[in-house]
């Protein structure tokens, strides 16, 4: 059997992170994987030079991940057909809202049976349906995705501060594969049998992140987050069985995936920070992406809007009063202080 050989499908902060980690670990298991590591990157100009050749020469993501060096199997490619050329496992890490047109292009490009995992936060909504983004990938690509999601803020995670993630997979072979790649003496791999659970998961938190930051743009204090912590984990909770089948309840309680990440999506983490200054500034969202996030992208208000529309189609809005309140301070100029209302 040949070597796996990886490509990562994205280049931002987390994608960024992830491809140091899995550029340290290949050289571990030689056998296994092929030494280079493609990583497709959108390519966009920083400080005057192309952002690929700025990874391909200083080893460093300046605009998405500065401060910390890739290593030199690492290697950016501007064109995302060369990137995943002859690519047996695909790493998939954008915003979820670049996917589709990703999808389209990689169409007729994936190597036949390749192995992928997400590591997208979101999910794919089109009217009363609603699919994990593992689903669609799998879907649209012919390959089995797993997901990887767990209380990992990159710039953390890239400095080797110790962390958990969870794989949710899809065979245990699969899983073991994707925790070879990506367990570090500070990045522990736990492996559940559930991709929709820790996909799920990975979603809904950032939803409640938002909240967090609301409460604490209002100046409320730990009592109130506690509370928006554990009310959104039991809304993503319930989200979970009244819409999927076999989500388990320990990937929630249990897991990296699950609690964990509430935890620490709420008390840091790009979500949190935008939503305290859209209170304390009374700025837009996207006024405050683009002065605070230097090219990064936000991700509960979107989630929030799409579990909305999802909801509304099933009828179910007042069954989550957190997740609509959210959406209705996001995008309704729905007054904050409000924010409990009905929780
Ligand atoms: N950053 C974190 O701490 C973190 C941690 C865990 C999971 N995640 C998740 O990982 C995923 C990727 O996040 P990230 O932090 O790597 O990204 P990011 O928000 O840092 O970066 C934005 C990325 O989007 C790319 N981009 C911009 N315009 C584009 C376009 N038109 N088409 C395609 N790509 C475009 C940029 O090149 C860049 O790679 C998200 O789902 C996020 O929720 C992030």
């Amino acid at each position: 059997m040949g070597k796996e050989k990886l490509a990562i499908i994205g280049s931002g902060n987390w994608g960024s992170a992830i491809a140091r980690i899995a550029g340290n670990n290949v050289p571990r298991f030689s056998e296994e994987f092929d030494q280079k590591i493609s990583v497709w990157v959108y390519e966009e100009e920083f400080e005057g030079k192309k952002l690929t050749e700025i990874i391909n020469t200083e080893h460093e993501n300046k605009k998405y991940l500065p401060g910390v060096k890739l290593p030199e199997n690492v290697v950016a490619i501007p064109d995302i057909g060369e990137a995943v050329k002859g690519a047996t496992a695909l790493v998939f890490v954008m915003p979820h809202q670049f996917l589709g047109r990703v999808i389209d292009q990689l169409s007729g490009k994936v190597q036949k049976g390749a192995k992928a995992i997400s590591l997208i936060k979101g999910v794919d909504v089109k009217g009363a349906d609603i699919h994990i983004f593992a689903d669609v990938i799998s879907d649209k690509l012919g390959v089995s995705c797993s997901a990887l999601s767990g209380a990992n803020i990159a710039p953390e995670v890239a400095r080797d501060q110790f962390s958990e993630t969870t794989i949710g997979y899809r065979s245990k072979a699969e899983g073991e594969m994707w925790k070879r790649l990506f367990e570090t003496p500070s990045f522990r791999v736990s492996l559940v049998e559930d991709v929709a659970g820790v996909s799920l998961c990975g979603a809904l938190k950032n939803i409640v992140a938002v909240a967090a930051g609301l409460v604490e743009g209002l100046g409320w204090g730990n009592n109130s987050q506690a509370a928006i912590m554990r009310i959104g984990l039991l809304e993503m909770h319930e989200f979970c069985i009244e819409f999927f089948e076999g989500v388990k309840a320990e990937t929630f309680l249990m897991e990296s995936s699950g609690v964990a990440d509430v935890i620490t999506s709420c008390l840091g983490g790009r979500n949190k920070r935008v939503a305290v200054a859209f209170v304390k500034e009374k700025k837009s969202f996207d006024e405050l992406e683009q002065s605070m996030l230097n090219g990064q992208k936000l991700q509960g208000i979107h989630t929030a809007k799409e579990v909305h529309n999802f909801l509304e189609a099933r009828n179910r809005v007042d069954a989550y009063p957190l997740f609509n309140n959210v959406y209705k301070v996001c995008w309704e100029d729905h007054p904050v202080e409000k924010l409990t209302e009905g929780i």
